[in-house]
């Protein structure tokens, strides 16, 4: 048997605007875990081609057990196996398998869940075939993967998840993991709407077709936050300012961008609101939108009233996690 897990992710900054260029932060979340199993099955006591051979793809969260060979050519779990064999210069294997996949991560929720089961899948058949893959080569499968699930991914999701460290990343470039000088703590509320990525993506380049110049202007407006919000993480601290005031006040306006470019929702916005009024530094969607997840900016001492207000406006799951090296 041969298991290998990746975390979820939360976009910190930039998310949307990082599609059309711009730089955007990110962080693993390794308190929800992807995690992929591979196991030999014996051979079928029928002979070669009987039904039960060949590998099988075992998608409990999502209820599919299908094999390998009738799986559409768009199925990204398939395209994840076909490339890992395919980078290996290997035909697909004869031996019978059973590929698991499990995951903690909320499907279509922001947190990169389609991202971390393709990871956890690559790693486990890299290392079943004894050729353990580098944080590089694991993301750019994924990515492939990422194109079947999205459309026109900037390929982030893929990147944070497949090195497991906060990254700063830039479309088209290798990812720059970044230093964090002062960890810092956030709660990350699920309002409980699936919402995927495809759909706000497809609606904010729609919307940017009407209106270049202004979708443009908001881009680079979200670029700029991602790149002080990177300099301030490093150096952790603002002369005159306090640390989590500052890193909170860009969130919030990250999160005013957001709603502009109209990729929020309701449900977001009062969770938003309610950190900030129990006392969140900050606070901003995550991920694609109109739906998943909220991040608020905590401190130890403002945590336990933060969570208590998001489960009373109503948050289907409240995550704690620390972003730090
Ligand atoms: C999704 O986690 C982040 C988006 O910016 C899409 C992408 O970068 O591919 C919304």
């Amino acid at each position: 048997m041969t298991t290998a897990s990746a975390p979820g992710k939360v976009i910190l900054f930039g998310e949307h605007a990082v599609v059309y260029g711009q730089p955007a932060l990110a962080a693993p979340v390794t308190q929800v875990q992807a995690t992929a199993t591979l196991t030999p099955l014996p051979p079928s006591p029928t002979g070669r081609g009987g039904r039960s051979e060949g590998i099988w793809i075992d998608a409990r969260d999502v209820g599919r057990h299908y094999r390998l060979e009738d799986a559409s050519s768009d199925d990204p779990l398939a395209a994840a196996i076909r490339l890992t064999f395919a980078h290996f210069n290997l035909p697909i294997t004869d031996d019978s398998l059973r590929m698991t996949l499990e995951s903690t991560i909320p499907i279509a929720s922001g947190l990169g869940s389609g991202a971390a089961v393709c990871t956890a899948l690559v790693r486990a058949l890299a290392n079943y075939l004894n050729h353990p893959m580098t944080n590089a080569e694991v993301s750019s499968i994924v990515f492939e993967t990422e194109k079947l699930l999205h459309g026109t991914p900037s390929g982030i999701d893929n990147t944070v998840i497949a090195y497991g460290q906060p990254v700063y990343f830039v479309k088209g470039q290798s990812p720059i993991p970044f230093n964090v000088a002062h960890p810092f703590q956030l709660l990350i509320a699920d309002t409980g709407l699936p919402s995927p990525t495809k759909i706000t993506v497809g609606d904010v380049r729609a919307a940017r077709e009407k209106e270049p110049e202004r979708y443009e202007q908001m881009f680079r407006a979200i670029g700029d936050i991602a790149r002080e919000a990177r300099t301030l993480i490093e150096i952790g601290q603002t002369p005159g300012a306090r640390f989590a005031e500052t890193l909170g006040a860009l969130m919030s306006c990250n999160h005013a961008l957001l709603q502009q470019l109209g990729v929020s929702c309701p449900e977001l916005d009062i969770l938003a609101e309610c950190a900030r009024a129990a006392g969140a530094a900050g606070a901003k969607l995550s991920g694609g939108g109109r739906g998943g997840n909220m991040l608020a900016l905590v401190t130890p001492e403002t945590e336990s009233a933060v969570r208590a207000a998001l489960e009373m406006a109503g948050a289907k799951r409240v995550i704690g996690t620390v972003v730090s090296e």
